[in-house]
């Protein structure tokens, strides 16, 4: 394992995928054990699956109890049915909800069936904001920079909104579906102040196809064109990354 501060941002470099999961997941655990009810912010995607993994066993060996905790994750396609198959509720639950505690009623995910946008984004907010903001918010990285589903734009997008995924994120998530013609085209998503509100952001990076995008957040501008740039002007941020995407640094 190496450290380094790039930027004003803490970076863990680590050999592997492995390892990137369970220090990962060892600062979720350090974060309930320290404060019980706390509010995380959750990712899917392929990234967190080993870090769900080894928090399910943490779980299951009685190391961690998410009794008390309250979840928002960052984004769900839209629009899906919360029990399709690809949905990010679908993949919350196989991969985490159903084998811990996490109470259903403090699970929170956009929901993707509404056809009322405007009123699932502002009751998106307002439960986020009701919680006392996100406690720790964990995040994956597109191969373009985004964070969520913030794509490369020219603003910052404030709170949870309606977006257009990009080209890109639709043939990057083509391997989740049987056709690429099945990927939804919209997605809601936290927006940059719903992150930015976060106590603590820690940022997770597998594979040299992320190396680009974590050599352009740390070192690049700060710029809505690389949505993961802004992490730059949050205070607590940890990068955990392996060789491969630290690759470009
Ligand atoms: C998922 C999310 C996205 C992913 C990103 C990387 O909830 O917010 O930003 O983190 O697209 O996806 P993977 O991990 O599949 O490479």
């Amino acid at each position: 394992m190496k450290t380094v501060d790039i930027n004003n941002i803490k970076i863990i470099i680590v050999d592997n995928y492995e390892q990137m999961s369970k220090k990962a997941a060892a600062m979720i655990e350090a974060q309930v054990l320290l404060k019980r009810n706390s509010v995380l912010g959750l990712a899917t995607g392929s990234t967190p699956e080993g870090m769900y993994q080894e928090l399910v066993k943490k779980y299951q060996e009685n190391e961690v109890n998410f009794q008390d905790v309250t979840t928002f994750n960052l984004d769900e396609y839209y629009p899906i049915a919360s029990d399709s198959p690809q949905s990010y509720a679908y993949y919350m639950h196989e991969h985490f909800f159903k084998h811990v505690n996490v109470r259903e009623h403090y699970q929170n995910i956009p929901n993707g069936s509404n056809t009322n946008v405007e009123e699932t984004c502002q009751a998106y907010d307002r439960a986020i904001e009701a919680s006392g903001n996100i406690d720790l918010q964990i995040l994956g990285i597109g191969t373009n920079g985004h964070i969520g589903f913030n794509e490369p734009d020219v603003k910052f997008e404030a709170g949870t909104h309606l977006v257009e995924l990009d080209e890109e994120t639709i043939e990057a998530n083509a391997r989740f579906f049987e056709h690429i013609e099945d990927v939804p085209k919209q997605a809601l998503s936290m927006g940059i102040r719903n992150i930015m509100h976060s106590k603590k952001i820690i940022l997770m990076a597998s594979g040299q196809n992320k190396a680009k995008a974590i050599r352009a957040m740390l070192k690049g501008p700060v710029t809505p064109e690389l949505p993961a740039s802004i992490l730059q002007l949050h205070q607590d941020v940890t990068l955990i990354i392996d060789e491969a995407a630290a690759g470009e640094l």
